[in-house]
């Protein structure tokens, strides 16, 4: 059971304490070599949980299919288990952590039985990075193992970095232990909902979870540690854990400008991170499209570090059109999941821009036909791929100390309201905006699609504390150092539609357009009005020449709906309630703000109250 890789004694006596309550037939320490990954990988073919792709079209690829009661992050069975409930506040399911920690111990006893303990090291954030958090995930599945030599810095050299420091235990079973000769199945879970548990225990810290095999429930690195975790440590040392991609905007002469922008799940984030710009001669670089760790360096400006080593995208809608460089990245050394299959062992998937096969496998495993009236590929399938594989990763995506960001950009599904872009007139509306965030609902989550959630900064599911307390967090880092050097705030919505339900901006590439005018705003140009509800850019200041974007299309992407807005802010009013006497009264102020200038304006739909900056 004990490791030639390690001396560190914390953790080789928490591995025995775990393998002690699990019962694992066998404990295998992960050395994240490229032969431990085959290993794995093989054995997993044999075993049915994967099925090799055709190696001529996909290299190095593989396919996996969840049980169907196992296909999402289950927000209603993740946990915070904070000293008090109010610790965690409204947002979070919480437990006193004493009764849950009992409870957790029950379910994990004998968990493993005729399963192979794995034991992970890894690294949110490069290797030796002075940001860089260690952490352990013990699981006993193969399927995460190998996910998590994707997602993050995996195996010896993390023990090598770890020596005798601390780590961040992260305990995961599928909860599907084995009777002796009882035959395994492909994708072994809790099939009931009501026995998975994602439980965090931020004081501690430590994650454990249980029942499931998929994604952010059982690769504990991303969302439990990088965000949940990370988001209590980062209040508590004054730095930031946020639902953020990062890309480098490069302009024809060469300026480039770093930008980090949260939308709620599924909102077309990894699109966005590496988008190939329709206009001519500008360059989109990616560095992360999911989270981003944020300090300020000793120039006083936010340095931005992605802790992820891989990508985990949803693979419906993707396709050359939307994606062409994640359809790049995906093309060898990706592990997919819920994907449908092709006669010639390809995948496939809804809106990949390539017509259905007259006949393929659904992600369930069943014959399917274009005709047969169901998905070929679940909503939330995923690939698992590299950041290094993709055609335009930054060169300094793996810089320790990250890249300084010059613009903060907050967005959400809205088809109506929200203007195409709308820069902060400083910090503290830009804090507004990110608190007040929303967007449709799609199917990354459990629960009803197509209804406006609100989703503060992205972080509703993710943030491992009050929300309260979390804007007042966002507020507090103009209260440190010199607020001038803080990014600028955005607000851009790309799912605007008209009156006949028409989206009314082309977005993937075009969006460059609006990045364009952000990173001018950045630089003190660009031309702006000035209305109630913020900075919106000038008709002339957007640049859409080669696009289908009318005039009066443009005229209504940047108006202020007056009468939109009001219901708006009475609705955020109303969601800020939900936080009590732990919602800032500067973000209180603001809206009040807010509201009083559009009573002032007296504006319509289709007008810009303002003056020309
Ligand atoms: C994700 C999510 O999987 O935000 O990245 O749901
Ligand atoms: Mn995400």
């Amino acid at each position: 059971m004990t490791s030639t890789l390690t001396k560190n004694s914390k953790l080789i006596a928490w591995v025995e304490e775990v393998a002690k309550m699990c019962q694992p037939a066998k404990v295998h320490w992960c050395d994240g070599s490229e032969a431990e990954y085959r290993t794995l990988c093989d054995e997993m073919v044999k075993s049915g949980t994967f099925i090799r792709l055709n190696e001529k079209l996909r290299p190095g690829c593989f396919l996996a299919r969840s049980h169907p009661s196992d296909v999402a992050r289950v927000e209603d069975r993740t946990y915070i288990c904070a000293r008090t409930k109010d610790e965690a506040g409204p947002t979070n399911n919480w437990t006193d952590p004493v009764a849950m920690k009992q409870k957790l111990k029950a379910m994990f006893t004998g968990c493993m039985r005729g399963r192979t303990l794995y034991v992970i090291p890894f690294s949110m954030g490069p290797l030796g990075s002075p940001v860089a958090k260690i952490g352990m995930e013990v699981t006993d599945s193969p399927y995460v193992v190998v996910n998590m030599r994707i997602m993050t810095r995996m195996g010896k050299a993390v023990l090598e970095a770890l020596g005798n420091g601390d780590f961040i235990p992260c305990l995961h079973s599928v909860g599907a232990p084995l009777k002796p000769g009882q035959k395994d199945v492909a994708w072994p879970c809790e099939p009931d909902p009501a026995n998975k548990y994602i439980v965090h225990f931020p004081d501690e810290p430590s994650i454990w979870s249980y029942g499931s095999g998929y994604g952010g429930n059982a690769l504990l690195g991303k969302k439990c540690l990088a965000l949940r975790i990370a988001s209590v440590m980062a209040r508590k040392e004054g730095w930031m854990a946020e639902h953020m991609l990062i890309l480098a905007l490069t302009s024809p002469p060469g300026k480039k400008h770093y930008v980090a922008a949260a939308f709620p799940s599924a909102c077309g984030k990894t699109n966005l991170a590496m988008m190939r710009p329709a206009l001519p001669g500008w360059m989109v670089r990616c560095l992360g499209d999911d989270i981003a760790w944020m300090r300020k360096g000793d120039d006083g400006r936010l340095y931005a570090v992605n802790p992820e080593y891989g990508f985990f995208g949803v693979a419906p809608g993707t396709s050359a059109q939307s994606n062409p460089n994640a359809m790049a990245t995906i093309t060898k050394n990706t592990i997919f999941t819920n994907v449908a299959l092709t006669p010639e062992g390809d995948i496939w998937w809804e809106d990949m821009g390539v017509p259905a096969p007259a006949k393929m496998i659904d992600w369930e495993g069943q014959e399917w036909t274009p005709d047969c009236g169901r998905k070929a590929a679940h909503p939330n399938a995923r690939f698992t791929s590299p950041a290094s594989q993709c055609p335009v990763i930054d060169p300094d995506w793996e810089k320790p100390e990250g890249v300084p960001i010059d613009a903060f950009m907050f967005g959400g599904r809205r088809p109506c309201t929200i203007p195409l872009v709308n820069e902060a007139f400083s910090w503290e509306p830009g804090v507004f905006m990110g608190s007040s965030t929303g967007s449709e609902t799609t199917a990354a989550a459990l629960g009803k699609a197509g209804v406006l959630r609100r989703d503060p900064f992205a972080m509703l599911p993710f943030c491992g504390y009050h929300m309260g307390d979390y804007f007042a967090h966002w507020l507090s880092m103009a209260d440190r150092g010199d607020r001038s050097k803080l990014p600028k705030i955005f607000f851009v919505n790309w799912f605007r539609k008209n009156a006949q339900g028409k989206w009314l901006w082309p977005g993937y590439g075009d969006n460059s357009r609006v990045l364009k005018w952000i990173c001018e705003r950045v630089e003190g140009a660009g031309k702006a009005v000035k209305t109630p509800i913020g900075n919106l850019p000038t008709a002339e200041a957007l640049d859409i020449s080669g696009t289908s974007v009318s005039a009066e299309d443009l005229q209504e992407l940047l108006s202020v709906d007056a009468a939109g807005w009001r219901s708006e802010l009475d609705n955020i009013t109303q969601y800020y309630a939900t936080f009590g006497d732990r919602m800032p009264a500067r973000l209180k102020q603001e809206l009040e703000g807010l509201r009083a200038r559009l009573g002032q304006a007296q504006c319509h739909k289709g007008q810009r109250p303002g003056n020309v900056l």
